[in-house]
């Protein structure tokens, strides 16, 4: 079975809650076709789940809502975050998890993105485990960038069971393609990508390698996604910049179709 593009906008922090609205009602607006052989997922700041939940259910649409992060335990005395049980509440099918900036800026560990993947697939909601190497691996040469990337996804998939991995999606997200403009090359992503499925033969076997997408993300744009999307171990996009306006996003999801 061949598997189902995956693209999920990251709108980082971006949008106040009326901003969301309009944009999120902007992208049902002129996404009409198609949408059962893609999903699409609209990731926007926790403040403003309600908002695009209650603008994709009033246009009964099959776009999906996803969060950008979560905290592990399920309640109780740890102030500013979110569990996964409000996460599902609102409406969340997804959620993004190691992201390099929170892993960069707010001390993400990959035992903890491990600990987020196992809360949420126990709510139902499937993690998006993003990875992904610095400029200083990358100059290190393909190798070095391989082995890192992948011993990377390892810790970060620990204690999850096969049952658990099969619900996941992985973003390989190069830390110095993001935001920069200066995406990998489509022969880069494509190696790093089929790395990262090897390694997860190797640890869960072939039925989770086949079933699970993995994504390229960084600066991943309309006028290059269709590079990216025939390559045969690139299931989808995580895209930042291009996600923050419809056209861009809409015109980006259907190089995927
Ligand atoms: P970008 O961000 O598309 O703006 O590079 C991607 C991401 O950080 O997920």
């Amino acid at each position: 079975m061949p598997r189902k593009p995956l693209i999920a906008g990251n709108w980082k922090m971006n949008k106040t809650t009326v901003q969301a609205a309009i944009l999120a009602q902007d992208i049902s607006n002129a996404f009409d076709e198609r949408l059962d052989v893609l999903d699409v997922v609209l990731c926007p700041p926790f403040i403003d789940l309600k908002t695009v939940s209650t603008v994709l259910s009033y246009d009964k649409s099959p776009m999906q809502l996803g969060a950008q992060d979560v905290f592990w335990e399920e309640s109780g005395a740890y102030t500013g975050e979110i569990s996964p049980a409000m996460l599902a509440e609102v409406g969340c099918g997804f959620c993004i998890i190691g992201h390099s900036e929170r892993r960069e800026q707010f001390g993400e560990t990959d035992e903890g993105v491990s600990r987020k993947a196992r809360a949420l697939v126990t709510r139902g909601i499937a993690p998006i485990i993003c990875v992904g190497e610095s400029e200083d691996v990358r100059e290190q040469g393909d190798a070095v960038a391989l082995a890192q990337v992948a011993a990377q996804l390892e810790r970060s998939v620990e204690g999850l069971a096969l049952g658990d991995i099969m619900k996941c999606a992985v973003a390989y997200e190069p830390i110095w393609a993001i935001g920069t403009g200066r995406t990998a090359t489509p022969e880069v992503a494509q190696e790093m990508c089929a790395n990262l499925r090897a390694r997860l033969l190797v640890l869960y076997g072939s039925a989770a390698a086949e079933k699970v997408r993995i994504l390229y993300g960084g600066s991943m744009k309309p006028e290059n996604a269709s590079f990216f999307a025939p390559l045969p171990d690139i299931d989808g996009g995580l895209i930042g910049g291009a996600s923050l306006e419809a056209r861009p996003f809409i015109d980006l999801a259907k190089a995927f179709l």
